[in-house]
């Protein structure tokens, strides 16, 4: 295994890139789908299932991990991946993003963001530096600059403001982060929904020659048209030879056509936090498994799944689950959405080998409109 982290683009197919990042703990095949982790679990999952899955590296939060269990706790108890028992890649979040969905006590400035846990109501306060501290402590792969990302709809000069702001955090993330050949540090390319800002901050941050780069503050309120244009805008400024990784996107379809966009990486709460509300995601489309209409379907919900959960369990029992609140149903739910996106990130990642990207998204979205009998 490699004692760096190094990103190698295997074949394209238009804008779409099949790639591969090596590092110490492992390979990612990209384009890659990542589950989120948040608090060290992916919710109602085994690791060993997630890995079977196809699984190359999961995410963690720092914000949430920072207040509990506690960065300096984790380390003293060997690092995340010994903890949870993920010998993999792990990519944490730095923190920014999560608090700005915090409600109630928050307050951000050049030095950083104070905030108040969701845990317990305690102060607490984070700087770009503190961000990076904590994601060594608990020993990620791969860890993001502490950014601000602004919901939108918002005024162009907040929009600057923050985009700015968080280009001079990357630089001090940079620092902080120093060299670790097995370790990346990725940049977050900021600048709302106005083109020239995205331009600005892809550039600013490609001359840090970071090992990777992020596209954050989208999928955050605007249509997927604007989402789509934000990363036309900004790709082309990004280095051709570096990751880029697309920030809490999405649904399959955001991901189908972000790939074609030159998107490498992904990661969202969709597959799991849906599964666990009763949202299957296969590839006849989606199934709101707790409608009266299932209650007594006797079919899987994809009988050709390799999937346990996908193939050998009826509609109706899933159904019947899900109604009468048993955890088994959220279990089966996240099983079955974590196999269809690691699916669909298996046959993306074939398509772009075979020259065949157009088609398979084709392919992919008729059969997610025809449905099924
Ligand atoms: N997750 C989804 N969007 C973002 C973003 O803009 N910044 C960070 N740090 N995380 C995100």
């Amino acid at each position: 295994m490699t004692e760096r982290f190094e990103f190698k683009l295997l074949a394209t197919d238009g804008k779409a890139r099949r790639g591969e990042v090596t590092m110490p703990r492992g390979t990612i095949r990209t384009p890659a789908f990542m589950p989120v982790g948040t608090v060290g679990t992916v919710k109602a999952m085994y690791l060993g299932q997630v890995r079977e899955l196809g699984a190359d590296i999961i995410l963690g939060n720092t914000y949430h991990l920072m207040l509990r269990p506690g960065a300096e706790r984790v380390a003293r108890l060997g690092g995340l991946h010994e903890f949870i028992r993920w010998p993999y890649p792990i990519l944490t979040d730095s923190g920014g993003f999560q608090v700005m969905s915090l409600e109630g006590l928050r307050k951000l400035d050049e030095q950083g963001v104070t905030f108040k846990s969701h845990v317990d109501g305690s102060l607490h306060h984070m700087s770009p530096e503190r961000s990076i501290e904590i994601q060594g402590l608990l020993d990620s792969d791969i860890q993001m600059q502490l950014d601000e990302c602004v919901r939108l709809p918002a005024e162009p000069k907040e929009i600057e403001r923050a985009m700015e702001m968080s280009y001079r955090w990357a630089e001090r993330c940079k620092v902080a982060f120093g060299d670790q050949p097995g370790k990346a540090m990725f940049g977050i390319v900021q600048g709302g929904d106005i083109p020239e800002l995205r331009v600005r901050s892809a550039q600013a941050l490609a001359g840090l020659d970071l090992k990777g780069y992020a596209i954050g503050g989208l999928a955050v309120g605007e249509p997927q048209g604007v989402m789509l244009d934000m990363i036309d805008t900004t790709c082309p400024h990004l280095p051709t030879e570096k990751p880029r990784y697309l920030m809490g996107v999405g649904t399959p379809d955001d991901i189908l056509k972000s790939v074609a966009h030159g998107i490498d990486m992904f990661d969202c709460v969709m597959p799991t936090r849906s599964g666990r509300h009763g949202l299957a995601f296969t590839r006849h489309g989606r199934i709101n498994i707790r409608n009266a209409r299932h209650a007594e379907d006797t079919r899987p919900l994809d009988e050709q799944s390799a999937c346990p959960a996908s193939r050998d369990y009826s509609r109706a029992y899933l159904h019947h689950l899900v109604r009468a609140n048993e955890s088994l149903g959220g279990m089966l739910l996240t099983w079955n959405n974590l196999a269809y996106y690691q699916e669909l990130m298996a046959g993306i990642r074939a398509a772009i080998e075979q020259g065949r990207y157009a088609d398979f998204m084709a392919e992919t979205q008729e059969a997610w409109a025809r449905g099924e009998a």
